[in-house]
């Protein structure tokens, strides 16, 4: 019935303009809803001859399902658009290149540490290790320190409850280090017999009331300590020699001996060098305190000073780091900035 084929008509074009599902549900209404166009007509039924209503009615019925089907037709025609449209808007670029994972590396004390233990170890040294929070016994007292001494003043250390401290210096490694070590060869010992030499060094944290560019409240040290029947002060020239020769990995490097005090070694000296070129030559630098170890020392050990004899020393893996990469301030390395330390990576 052609009086009816411009609703159509009009129902197609009215979808066809909506773009967005709620448009197209708006159109709908107004061609299907309740008084929509097409719901008006099949009202208008109830004032027909029961004979022309029967025509009429398929005639609407007809024309009712084509708004139906166009309005279906836009519907998917939207969905499609949307899922191209998200499609799209999520795809990946599978040529783009990777995101890397960050990269670590060691600290670059950890890196001066690792050489010293590897120099020291190629030499025979062993490597030990122990805690950081201490007795009054190992870290003072054990070492010839009286009570009197200044290193005992709250000025220098950090007292922890109990009468602990929070270990000045690596040296109470050498008590501990060397007490073990007698033990273990205790029957030896007491049948007169040669005691294996003591020869280790023991790198890790230590803690003073210290703080500016070049003091830090935490610092390293690296003890060490060589015992025996014949060491001398030759042995530890010619193992410091060989020690900061590889350690800065030039033959040019002279070391000296200067005159000093530590009250558990006697005679004392602090290890001068000198590097043979570059931004520091000439200049003697301070790189580490060390002596013959005190007869009270070596008794706190369990051993007789008049046979055993031998030295000790420490040294500031800190400060050698300093030396070797050219940093001029200490803190750099405790401040946890990356940018510094990813250059040592
Ligand atoms: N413990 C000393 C300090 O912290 C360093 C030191 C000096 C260690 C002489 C030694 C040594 O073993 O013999 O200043």
């Amino acid at each position: 019935m052609s009086d009816l084929d411009p609703l159509v008509h009009e129902a197609r074009e009215a979808f066809s303009a909506a773009h967005t599902p709620a448009d197209l549900e708006n159109a709908k209404a107004r061609f299907l809803g309740k008084s929509g166009r097409v719901t008006d007509l099949l009202k208008g039924l109830a004032s027909l001859a029961a004979d022309e209503k029967k025509q009429r009615g398929a005639a609407i019925n007809q024309i009712k399902q084509q708004v139906e089907e166009a309005l279906n037709a836009r519907r998917q025609a939207l969905a499609d658009a949307e899922l191209q449209q998200q499609l799209k808007a999520e795809s990946l670029d599978v040529s783009l290149p990777g995101r890397r994972r960050g990269e670590g590396g060691l600290h670059p004390v950890s890196l001066s540490i690792e050489r010293i233990e590897a120099i020291f170890g190629s030499m025979g040294f062993d490597v030990a290790d122990g805690p950081e929070i201490e007795t009054d016994w190992y870290n003072f007292t054990a070492l010839n320190t009286p009570a009197d001494h200044p290193a005992r003043s709250m000025h220098d250390t950090f007292y922890v409850e109990g009468g602990l401290v929070l270990r000045t210096h690596t040296s109470p490694m050498q008590v501990r280090y060397a007490v073990e070590h007698v033990q273990r060869y205790k029957a030896q010992i007491e049948r007169g017999e040669r005691m294996p030499e003591i020869r280790v060094i023991a790198p890790g944290r230590t803690y003073r009331v210290d703080s500016d560019a070049t003091h830090s409240p935490m610092f390293h040290q690296c003890e060490g300590l060589w015992i025996g029947e014949k060491v001398s002060f030759t042995d530890l020239k010619a193992v410091f020699t060989s020690f900061f020769r590889s350690f800065f990995e030039t033959d040019e490097l002279q070391l000296r001996f200067r005159p000093s005090f530590f009250p558990f070694t006697e005679p004392s000296a602090e290890v001068d060098i000198a590097f043979g070129s570059g931004p520091l030559e000439g200049r003697w630098l301070e790189v580490a305190g060390s002596g013959q170890v005190h007869p009270n020392v070596i008794r706190n050990f369990g051993l007789d000073p008049e046979q055993y004899i031998g030295f000790a020393f420490g040294m500031g893996p800190d400060r050698l780091t300093m030396l070797r990469y050219g940093v001029s301030d200490l803190r750099q390395f405790f401040d946890g900035d990356l940018r510094f330390l990813a250059q040592f990576r």
